[in-house]
């Protein structure tokens, strides 16, 4: 497919490497439309297709999206199993498409809690898209920061008890390598739909030095063209990662 003449990658400034999302305003969406939260789950359905689609064509190294966090399992059982339901959906529609495009699906989170159908669907998409090289499409799934860093905590102490490692030995790359994350770049950019100013416990250890982008399209409405709004304003910004630039 051809990119449109504002693609980003027609623009001074890099792309970045790992672009995170926290898709939100599905429900928000739906409403507008005096329809269940549901219909608006499904919708972003079809952003996620389109983002993912472009995503892999700009070159973007991993694309991590925050598809259902600890916290949703308190929702009304119904939308529980309709989000397990579009999970298992998707990951079993669009496996083979996926892997045409080199696209390699992983998962963090406690995935073994999903309802035992859409975790199934999904360790099949993992396995059948684990030769893609062009793009990692990370599913946060049943995900929370702070479980996260707990769960790194632990493992930690178990090793520090079992003599693997000294406690003086603990610094940020040993950390970071006990996380959910620990093959992956931290985000450059992350992008939030609908509006809101928060993080909502999304890899906290992880955004020390991410960009932020917040933009007011809901998710459902979200597709290619915002995602290059919010990369283009990625490339203006200047990253300095606590430093002074100089010269
Ligand atoms: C937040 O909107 C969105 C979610 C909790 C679920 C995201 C799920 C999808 C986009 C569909 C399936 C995704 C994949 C990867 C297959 P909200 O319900 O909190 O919206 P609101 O804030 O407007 O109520």
């Amino acid at each position: 497919m051809t990119e449109p003449k504002d693609s980003p990658r027609e623009r001074k400034g890099d792309i970045p490497s790992h672009v995170a999302i926290i898709m939100d305003g599905n429900g928000r969406w739906a409403k507008m439309k005096g329809r269940p939260r549901i219909f608006g789950h499904r919708a972003g359905m079809e952003s996620v297709r389109d983002v993912v689609e472009a995503a892999g064509e700009l070159g973007i190294r991993v694309l991590t999206l925050f598809a259902f966090s600890t916290e949703n399992w308190s929702r009304p059982r119904s939308e529980v199993l309709a989000l397990m339901s579009l999970l298992r959906k998707y990951t079993l529609i669009e496996k083979e498409e996926l892997r045409e495009k080199g696209i390699r699906v992983q998962a963090i989170g406690r995935v073994a809690e999903l309802f035992p159908k859409a975790r199934e669907a999904l360790e099949e998409a993992i396995e059948y898209t684990a030769g893609g090289e062009k793009m990692i499409l990370n599913l946060a799934i049943s995900y929370s920061g702070r479980v996260e860093i707990i769960d790194a905590v632990r493992a930690i102490a178990r090793d520090v008890q079992q003599g693997l490692i000294r406690p003086d030995e603990i610094d940020e790359r040993v950390f970071s390598d006990h996380l959910y994350t620990k093959d992956l770049p931290d985000p450059d950019l992350l992008i939030r739909t609908s509006g809101e100013m928060r993080i909502s416990n999304f890899l906290l250890y992880q955004m020390a030095y991410t960009e932020i982008y917040v933009t007011d399209v809901l998710w459902p409405d979200f597709r290619r063209d915002d995602l290059y709004r919010a990369i283009a304003a990625y490339q203006c910004r200047e990253r300095r990662f606590g430093r002074v630039v100089t010269g």
